[in-house]
């Protein structure tokens, strides 16, 4: 298998395909538009320059760049595009990456079955949405499989390897395979639960860390120090909801929540969603960044 195809160009599609490209595969990116696409080229060259600065990529990055081919995978009426559909009847693995909606995941899914080779993997970055419910779009569930990178990709080791109450162990086998070759640290989760191993924990320390934050216990910065300068973490959980986006972990809770995953959710989170402050991406979050986009220690 040489060939990887990432769906969903954004903050976790664009960094695991800089991964899979770094280490050696030919990678089809695909999103919606030649803008998103454009931009996640450009992201993965800034992280691929630093990479190479600091020693830790063996090849240039020009050369790594030149595995990785863009495709449009919808048109102007919301249809998918025959050029996506070309890559599909090609590929052997694909990971999707496109945003936390069920219903997007599901219709993805059942193209892709449609598109790809019977031997294909399926598998979903999804952070909180259950690999059992994606997979009942095909009718292949036993090769469809949670691949859960975090954020940012090429930065970080762990891998969760999530299987579906369908999935078989061969699938599970060649993704942690896949997992291993991209350098990466896989874990395997056998159980389908609302937000695997990691999300779940991390649902509860941001919920808490939120509460004392809501109650007037400690402030911010006070609880972001705790966490950092005793727990070892490398970001507090108010510096890392900025950073991966409240959006994000706000749609996380309410998937695990919707699934029986037993949480009181903090109003603090819901506020800065509903005001449109979600972090890093914002300029603002529970931190304020002075330059949109850019992250920058608080
Ligand atoms: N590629 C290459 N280099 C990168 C990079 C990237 N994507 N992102 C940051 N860097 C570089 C920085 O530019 C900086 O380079 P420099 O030394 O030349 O200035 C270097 O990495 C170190 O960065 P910083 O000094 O800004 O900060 P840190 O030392 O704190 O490192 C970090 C950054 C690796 C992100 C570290 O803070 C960290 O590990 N944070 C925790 C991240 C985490 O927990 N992620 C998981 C989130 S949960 C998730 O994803 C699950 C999902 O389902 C919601």
């Amino acid at each position: 298998m040489r060939k990887i195809t990432v769906v969903g160009a954004g903050t976790m599609g664009h960094g695991i395909a800089e991964v899979a490209a770094i280490a050696g595969y030919e990678v089809w990116l695909a999103d919606i538009s030649e803008d998103i696409l454009r931009n996640a080229l450009k992201r993965i060259r800034w992280s691929l320059d630093k990479l190479y600065e600091k020693g830790q990529l063996r090849e240039h990055p020009d050369k790594i760049m030149e595995r990785i081919k863009t495709v449009v995978s919808i048109d102007k009426n919301g249809n998918y595009t025959e050029d996506f559909a070309r890559v599909l009847s090609e590929t052997n693995f694909m990971i999707e990456a496109i945003p936390e909606k069920l219903e997007l995941k599901q219709q993805l899914f059942r193209f892709a079955d449609e598109k790809a080779p019977d031997h294909a993997i399926l598998a979903t970055n999804t952070s909180s949405l259950p690999i059992t419910e994606i997979a009942a779009a095909t009718k292949r569930p036993e090769r469809v499989v949670g691949m859960h990178f975090f954020n940012p990709p090429p930065l970080m080791p762990l891998v969760e390897v999530i299987k579906g109450e369908k999935t078989s162990d061969e699938t599970v086998r060649v993704t942690v395979e896949l997992a291993k070759r991209f350098g990466k640290q896989p874990v395997v989760v056998n159980k389908d639960v609302p937000g695997f191993i990691v999300n779940r924990i991390l649902a509860r320390v941001l919920n808490e860390a939120c509460h004392m934050v809501a109650r007037g216990e400690a402030s911010v910065v006070e609880v972001d120090s705790a966490l950092k300068y005793k727990l070892g973490l490398p970001m507090g959980a108010f510096e890392l909801a900025d950073y991966s986006g409240i959006d994000v972990f706000y749609y996380v809770f309410q998937a695990m929540a919707q699934r029986g995953f037993r949480a009181h959710p903090c109003p603090l989170f819901k506020e800065k969603f509903e005001k449109g402050e979600l972090g890093v991406k914002t300029g603002k979050g529970f931190y304020e960044y002075p330059v949109p986009g850019k992250y920058q220690r608080p």
